[in-house]
């Protein structure tokens, strides 16, 4: 190829594949396939590596381009970052509204009529960025507010942070400062701690300070493998377009390709500021990253202007604070559980506690050596943390409140489930039981597999596979698929109905994907996240079987130990038997990549399937909608074209009612499936 022929393909390769990481990464709606796009990041590469000169500093191969440092430049933000007051239940926020009431009066405004908008608090980490003509020149993280510590390395590495904004055919914005929030979300933290406990490195207490740790690394090849993301809230364009409100702001960052959290709303009094604030404490727990509190803000900047700030906190802006997620209780007893791959995990049985609106009587302790750095005694007062859906942690001991009366924990000899002799391989710090049959790992690995994240098998918990194996059923995963309603209705809990029930439920497991079939497997190492990467580089048994374990390390966040442990888990001869039965009993054993688009009822049309519905699960609406010529997505967006609404439908029925976007029940969208009714139209906007 010329270098002018190179030059043109690699320019035309970066804004594919800008625009495909923009609908991956910012809108949750990718356009293309991920093996087109490995592609094009591949071939970008090859023209790179063949025209060094061709390289430049925002091309998306260069995110993970700087070297590591010795420590931070310092930066001096442009504006300051300011802290915000909090308000502590609706009494306060409607206090701070009086006030701020009364300082516009004084202002000279009669009867002001203020507009609110409610972002969620995301308990991450401030950070700062400025582009230059549309690039991205510095991140920083706040500091003490006026100066913080130049981290554009790491930054860069975030997927969600755009190298260079989307400035349309407007012109150039000239120097832009954009604010917002990086976050670890949920799942990924629980992994990443895992993965650490397992290492013998030390856990995080919770997702912001995984977050800070990884933005403050001093090499970026370690903050590229934590799976940050962020929100943006805030941007100073002076050579920008005149916007007068907060909600257009937050319309321009999304624009300029800034991730905006869907979940902001406007409102007009403080009664359903109030009310919005509640409901999000209410639903936390249904989102995958934390927020600690709702941030309330006057929406007319005229009026943020006039309201202005005192001390270091604006008056036109507030937090409405949550209820903590950390509590302290006494912690009465540290007992052992046998894991899905032998490891003996302890865990902490609490005095019950009130956390974030749960009650937590049960904590991981992750592994021995993390029990013993943070010298937890039984009889300790300790600290207890829950987020989200993460397993609640004790974060330390408050060992001023010790009595002398605690005492320290013997970690047992031999396994609790089948009394073999416990080991510890060298270099390693969890003991595990080596009884490849022992009856407490595959009670554990039967649970692990029925389980949300895995197959979802309803009606399988934890106490039904207890008795499962109690009376001989089943011995391992595989067995499940053997069970008729006839072998459950003599058990003991079981009538036709419910054993009717749980008959149908294995059966439709037999519908979640590949990557989730992967996760149910109980390979050491491997969690969600890690079983969907595995899912891209494997997309088929076939490719799992046939990869090395340098094949593997090439999906994201596998190492060499990550892939050691597949290869080693594949290698046994029980583990293919099973597979071959699991195979036999129809679970997915493909990524399902539809051969080319269908022609159908839903040809170019984007459906989200929210609540639930009677007559699907979402696995086979997913497979309606696709077989229908369309495509199903998870989030609401401008590309929706109409969302199916079941019962409790979540808040997208109601993101998508306020976008004009049609929302319809069951009945119709089958309707729509067999082409009897037409697809619905948009509003006009
Ligand atoms: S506005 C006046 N909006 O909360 C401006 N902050 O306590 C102050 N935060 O340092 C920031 N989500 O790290 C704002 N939607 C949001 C936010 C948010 C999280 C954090 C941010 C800030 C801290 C203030």
């Amino acid at each position: 190829m010329s270098a002018a022929a190179a030059g043109r393909r690699a320019a035309e390769l970066r804004d594919l594949i800008r625009e495909a990481s923009h609908r991956y990464y910012v809108l949750d709606d990718p356009a293309v396939d991920d093996a087109v796009y490995d592609e094009w990041v591949r071939e970008l590469d090859a023209i790179e590596d063949a025209h060094p000169g061709l390289v430049t500093p925002d091309s998306p191969t260069q995110r993970v381009g700087a070297t590591p440092t010795r420590g931070f430049p310092s930066h001096t933000h442009l504006h300051p970052m300011l802290s915000l007051a909090n308000a502590r239940g609706g009494d306060e926020l409607r206090d701070w509204n009086r006030r701020l009431h009364t300082v516009l009066e004084q202002e000279g405004m009669a009867d002001p009529h203020v507009r609110y908008v409610v972002e969620p608090k995301i308990d991450g980490l401030a950070i700062s960025l400025t582009y230059e003509d549309g690039h991205l020149m510095v991140g920083a993280t706040r500091g003490d507010g006026e100066v913080g510590e130049d981290v554009t390395g790491n930054i860069r590495t975030i997927r969600a942070v755009p190298l260079v904004m989307r400035t349309g055919i407007g012109r150039p914005p000239g120097r832009v400062e954009v604010r917002g929030e990086v976050y670890l979300p949920l799942a990924a933290f629980a992994e990443f701690n895992e993965a650490r406990a397992a290492a013998g490195q030390a856990t995080f207490a919770n997702p912001r300070n995984a977050a800070a740790g990884s933005l403050r690394q001093l090499d970026p090849r370690l903050t590229a493998e934590r799976p940050l993301s962020a929100w943006f809230y805030a941007a100073w364009a002076p050579d920008g377009p005149d916007l007068t409100t907060q909600h257009e702001v937050l319309e321009w960052l999304q624009e300029a390709g800034f991730p905006v959290n869907p979940l902001i709303r406007v409102h007009d009094d403080i009664a359903a500021v109030a009310a919005a604030c509640e409901a999000w404490e209410e639903r936390r727990g249904e989102i995958d990253y934390d927020i600690d509190g709702a941030v309330v803000k006057v929406d007319s900047l005229d009026m943020q202007r006039r309201l202005g700030a005192v001390a270091r906190a604006p008056r036109w802006a507030i937090a409405f604070k949550f209820a903590p997620t950390t509590a302290t209780t006494v912690l009465r007893a540290i007992r052992v559980n046998v894991g899905r791959t032998g490891a003996i995990v302890p865990w902490a049985e609490l005095e019950p506690v009130q956390v974030g609106g749960v009650t937590v009587e049960r904590a991981t302790l992750h592994n021995q050596d993390d029990l013993a750095r943070k010298d937890l005694r039984v009889g300790d007062t300790v600290v207890v943390q829950r987020a989200g859906d993460v397993i609640p942690q004790v974060v330390s001991a408050l060992t001023q409140r010790r009595t002398g009366d605690e005492s320290r924990f013997r970690m047992p000899t031999e396994c609790p489930g089948c009394d073999t002799a416990l080991v510890r391989p060298e270099g390693e710090v969890i003991w595990r039981c080596p009884n490849r049959s022992c009856p407490a790992q595959l009670v554990e690995s039967v649970i692990h597999f029925a389980s949300r994240g895995c197959l979802d098998i309803e009606g399988l918990g934890e106490k039904t596979v207890q008795k499962l194996f109690d009376v001989g059923l089943i011995a391992n995963v595989a067995d499940l698929y053997d069970l008729g309603a006839d072998d459950l209705i003599p058990l003991e809990g079981f009538r036709d109905q419910s054993a009717a029930n749980l008959v149908r439920g294995i059966e439709s497991s037999t519908l979640r994907p590949w990557s989730r079939v992967i996760n149910a497997l109980g390979i050491r190492h491997v969690g969600e996240v890690t079983a969907e990467a595995l899912a891209r580089v494997a997309p088929s048994l076939e490719a799992l079987l046939a990869a090395s374990a340098h094949d593997l390390a090439r999906a994201d966040g596998v190492g060499p130990v990550v892939a050691g442990a597949v290869t080693g888990f594949l290698s046994s001869g029980e583990n293919r038997a099973m597979l071959d039965r699991l195979r036999a009993a129809g679970l997915t054993m493909r990524m399902e990549v539809p051969d080319g688009p269908v022609e159908g009822p839903l040809t170019g049309c984007t459906v989200v399937v929210t609540g639930a519905l009677d007559d699907f699960t979402r696995d086979t609406a997913r497979r309606a909608i696709i077989a229908a010529g369309g495509r199903n997505t998870d989030s609401v967006s401008r590309k929706t074209t109409f969302v199916v609404a079941g019962a409790d439908p979540g808040s997208k029925a109601r993101t998508a009612a306020a976008a004009g976007v049609p929302v319809i029940n069951e009945a119709l969208f089958a309707s729509i499936l067999t082409g009897d009714l037409p697809v619905p139209a948009r509003q006009p906007d």
